[in-house]
């Protein structure tokens, strides 16, 4: 058996959607799986290859826990990652390689599971359904606890925005991200972020930009996570200001995300790259297109 499985890249939260909501992007995390190949073989191509090594290997270790809670072993495999989606910061990696793990031990094992079950399982292994939803599905997601699937609220296409980021060189982990976070916040915050994600649910929904841009506010994670990441504020400003409908943190950061339409992406690409070089945080400016496709297998 020889098949590859990709899975996208994706943005978490997009602001006030904190582990619900989720925009998958095109750029993409990749098995090659060949059980002719030399057992036990594992290639990692991709920029932060290395950064996959052993523990980090979120595929691998997906597929043999999702094989085992089934009681099968795995037949023997060589397996190529093509890691594109830069790790640790932010775009939703780990979800990607879940992704890929989980539909590649679906098909090994011969375990007839389907996309809505693995991506309950992708949930229940990375603690929030945003980003696996949007790995899963494609477009942008909602995942809601205690629902059995992601709601598609919209195929990323047909909301006609390109997603311009900024990707620190630096790198993130999401737990330090999370453990910046107070266990209890304002109640005021909390309401704020109740309206504010419930129009950004809609516009993105709907394709509404007066209610994408209110909606993509947030005072739950972001003023505290601004604090490990001096760039977050004057980005978001900045592109605000530059014309982008909306800007977030992207996932646990440290990248940003701004939602552009398409003929204000150079002026926004401008205006973060001003802001990075001011503040002194290298990395790269990258204008990236929602995406409609999830995870997928081709076999050979
Ligand atoms: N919703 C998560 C967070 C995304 O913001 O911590 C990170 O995987």
């Amino acid at each position: 058996m020889r098949f590859r499985v990709k899975a996208p890249a994706s943005s978490a939260n997009l602001g006030p959607g904190f582990d619900a909501l989720g925009l998958a992007l095109d750029l993409w995390n990749e098995l090659e799986i060949d059980t002719n190949g030399i057992p036990g073989t594992v290639t990692v191509e991709g920029a932060d290859g290395t950064l996959l090594a052993d523990k980090q290997n979120y595929s691998l270790n997906a597929m043999q826990e999702l094989s085992a809670a089934y009681g099968k072993r795995l037949p023997g495999f060589s397996m190529t990652i093509r890691a594109n989606v830069p790790v640790a910061r932010g775009l939703g990696s780990s979800a990607a390689a879940l992704a890929c793990g989980l539909v590649a031990a679906n098909a090994l094992a011969g375990l007839g599971l389907r996309d809505v079950e693995l991506f309950l399982q992708a949930w229940q292994m990375e603690g929030h359904g945003d980003n696996v939803g949007a790995a899963f599905f494609g477009g942008a997601v909602l995942a809601v606890t205690g629902m059995s699937h992601a709601i598609l609220l919209s195929n990323g296409d047909e909301l006609g925005l390109m997603a311009v980021t900024f990707i620190p060189e630096a790198t993130s982990a999401t737990w330090a991200a999370r453990a910046a976070l107070p266990s209890n916040v304002p109640l005021p915050d909390a309401a704020f972020n109740v309206g504010v994600a419930s129009g950004l649910t809609w516009g993105l929904a709907t394709g509404n930009r007066e209610a994408i841009a209110a909606g993509m506010r947030d005072r739950l994670h972001e003023p505290y996570r601004a604090r490990l990441f001096p760039h977050l504020t004057p980005m978001t400003d900045a592109a605000r200001q530059a014309g982008a409908v909306g800007a977030s943190l992207s996932g646990a950061g440290p990248t940003i995300l701004t939602l552009v339409e398409p003929e204000n992406v150079d002026a926004v690409c401008q205006a973060l790259h001003e802001v990075a070089v001011e503040h002194d945080v290298k990395g790269e400016v990258k204008p990236l297109k929602p995406t409609s496709s999830g995870v997928s297998i081709e076999h050979f």
